[in-house]
């Protein structure tokens, strides 16, 4: 194979600086950035061709934004994708944007890749795992987490090797923005107890500027995926960035959190994710109307892990598969409509309907005899029996000087008399 590494691009200040590097001090005969478009601004995907050009790179924009929407956006919203109360909006776009860079270095015949990821953070895990699944033999370089460099260091880096240094993105805040959200991190917004300034939010405007009329919205859903809003037919890209507009002008999808890392760091996090958290909302809306109880209880759990595995970025692992074997199967059922409210930062569900709802008003009416109530009468009175044995069990053993009933607590204590005939 020929002397070339392929980088994973971004534009920013960390992976520019490491387009000198792999010439300088990994020896590296030729540069192929790629730059993946998964609708971060169409700002920063020109100014990273534009830097690339000025650096004499061989240079590939990939849009891959409707890619991104359909099988990962997408299939986040059937699993309810959430980690810690994060949708996932970074994680998702790596093993995307890892996939990209494993096209282009076949294309191309490259053999070693390079990324811009420092070493406290997940998306190394996420980039590497998948390029190391795709291309095992392939070299991988990861010149920030070697280095250990600092943000001044680098500054004087691409100072010294004729690196352009953007206006841009070269703030304090460290920002990764797809059309699944906006991840501000960086400065003192990593400190628990620090109020994130106004400035950092671009997408989502706060509750005092939010307009003062309020405003409903009506998203269809067909076999778990959002498919027209307010009755429009929209093609998946479009739908998101359309709700991203609506709900975040309303003060919609702002995410602060503590969030534990994949190496065990808890880091205080922000996200603007105006349509994830609309959609993530209206879906659940409707799964609640359409699932059982039994499959709601079981798939949270299945979600839960699915958004575990989606955060480390293990796109390719075979639980991921079974769970989303099981996950697709209960989202035959999930198509309807829900309605909702967006209001000053909040967000309301106001009504869901479905065809295949698991809902009838005449058995569930206070005013209907369709259901004969008398029938819950057996019920009842079998409700709760092992513990209601349990009481007597240990009642008795109280007054044999058991221990059993210390761990209740003397509250419950003079309710309990005299063992009594079990049921
Ligand atoms: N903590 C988030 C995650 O791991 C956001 C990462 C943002 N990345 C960045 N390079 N700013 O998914």
């Amino acid at each position: 194979m020929s002397n070339k590494v392929v980088l994973v691009y971004s534009g920013g200040l960390d992976t520019s600086v490491c387009i000198p590097m792999m010439k300088e001090e990994y020896g590296f005969d030729e540069v192929v950035t790629v730059t993946v478009d998964v609708g971060q601004p169409a700002e920063d995907v020109q100014e990273a061709a534009d830097k690339a050009a000025a650096m004499g790179t061989t240079h590939f924009t990939v849009d891959a934004k409707e890619e991104f929407v359909k099988y990962l956006c997408f299939p986040s919203i059937k699993a309810n994708g959430d980690y810690e109360g994060y949708p996932l909006s970074t994680a998702i776009a790596r093993p995307l944007i890892a996939l990209k860079a494993v096209e282009k270095a076949k294309e191309v015949g490259a053999n070693a890749f390079g990324h811009g990821c420092t070493g406290k953070g997940n998306d190394q895990f996420r980039i590497e795992f998948v390029l190391s699944a795709l291309m095992p033999d392939a070299r991988i370089i990861a010149p920030m987490r070697e280095k250990n460099m600092t943000r001044s260091e680098e500054i004087e880096y691409a100072q010294a090797h004729g690196v352009p240094i953007g206006q841009s993105k070269e703030k304090i805040w460290s920002i990764d923005e797809n059309l699944w959200g906006r991840s501000i991190e960086g400065g003192r917004l990593e400190e628990p107890n620090y109020t994130p300034p106004e400035e950092i939010f671009r997408w989502t405007r706060s509750p005092e500027n939010a307009p003062d009329e309020s405003r409903t919205l009506e998203i269809a859903f067909e076999e778990g995926v959002p498919v027209s809003v307010d009755g429009d037919r929209l093609d998946p890209v479009e739908l998101v960035v359309q709700l991203n507009r609506i709900a975040g002008e309303h003060g919609v999808g702002r995410v602060d959190i503590m969030e534990d890392r994949m190496l065990g760091l808890k880091v205080r996090e922000n996200y603007e994710c105006p349509a994830a958290v609309t959609l993530l909302t209206a879906h659940k809306a409707l799964e609640a109307l359409v699932l059982t109880r039994e499959e709601l209880r079981f798939k949270a759990l299945v979600d839960q892990e699915w958004g575990r595995l989606a955060y480390e970025g293990l796109w390719l692992h075979p639980l991921k598969e079974d769970l989303d074997a099981f996950i697709n199967h209960t989202q035959m059922r999930v198509s309807g409509i829900v309605r909702l409210k967006l209001y000053k930062g909040s967000l309301t569900v106001l009504g869901r309907d479905s065809q295949l709802a698991l809902y009838n008003e005449d058995l569930a009416s206070f005013d209907s005899k369709t259901f004969d109530q008398s029938l819950s009468a057996g019920n009842v009175r079998t409700h709760g029996m092992q513990a209601k044995m349990f009481q007597q069990v240990a009642g008795l053993e109280h007054r044999l000087g058991g221990g059993a009933r210390t761990a209740l607590g003397p509250a419950i204590e003079e309710h309990i008399g005299e063992a009594g005939e079990p049921i």
